[in-house]
């Protein structure tokens, strides 16, 4: 069967990986997060000090990026997950540290140029869904099928909140929301690479939609492509 790429963008925490996921997993493709990519850079940088005292300093962080390897490979969970340099960095990049600090490391080009081009070579042979926020637009910009995901800010903090509260993190609704509006503010008013939707891209806004209303309208636009009709 003919094997497509799918690209999800959108705001943050609209449920972008989830529906990702399903539909890598009911397809057979690969599932890439870039996120996570931008989040090992960010940890990385947290890491050796390129973010101390409450500043970045990007030359340094620069300087350094040939040093970091970044690498998806299945854990004992049977899960791919991030490894930096070789560890497994899975549960390490979700902190709210790294959240407060990985759209400014996202809106340095250098970053984002040494992200874009793995992210070129894992999709290199289709039958990959992608999500992000420049997947439609930059990485993939002919992509069969391009989503862009929406929902209120307060529904998205909210799913975020809960996710947080339920590992264990010490975080209020109020942090989480002001983080997400903040994610959004400099995703969408950087330079290089802006969060927009691409022309051709489908806009869902699952607000009001159930996990399982969400995968099988996506997944029949994907059907409808992989086939040809569309
Ligand atoms: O928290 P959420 O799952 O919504 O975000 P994420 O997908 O983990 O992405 C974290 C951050 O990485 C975003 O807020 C962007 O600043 C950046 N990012 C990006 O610039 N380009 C991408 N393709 C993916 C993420």
């Amino acid at each position: 069967m003919r094997k497509i790429t799918i690209a999800i963008d959108g705001y943050s925490s609209t449920g972008k990986s989830t529906v990702a996921k399903q539909l890598a997993d009911w397809l057979g493709y690969v599932y890439v997060d870039s996120g996570a990519m931008y989040r090992a850079v960010t940890l990385y940088a947290l890491q050796n000090e390129f973010i101390y005292n409450n500043e970045l300093y990007v030359e340094n962080l620069v300087a350094a990026l040939p040093e970091i390897s970044l690498e998806f490979k299945k854990s004992e969970t049977g899960k791919a997950e991030m490894y930096l340099n070789g560890v497994n960095v899975a549960k390490a990049i979700r902190t709210m540290e790294v959240s407060e600090w990985v759209s400014p490391i996202a809106t340095i080009p250098e970053v984002r140029r040494k992200l874009v081009k793995l992210q070129h070579a894992m999709g290199e042979h289709k039958g990959v869904v992608m999500d992000g926020r420049d997947i439609g637009t930059v990485v993939f910009p002919n992509a069969e099928l391009k989503i862009f995901m929406n929902a209120s800010a307060r529904e998205r903090a909210g799913r975020r909140f809960k996710e947080l509260q339920e590992r264990g993190d010490k975080v209020t609704f109020e942090e989480v929301l002001e983080n997400v509006t903040e994610r959004d503010r400099i995703d969408t008013t950087r330079e290089d690479s802006p969060l927009r939707k691409a022309k051709d891209a489908i806009e869902i806004d699952n607000s009001e939609m159930n996990l399982d209303d969400q995968f099988h309208t996506i997944l029949q636009l994907a059907k409808d492509r992989i086939a040809g009709r569309v």
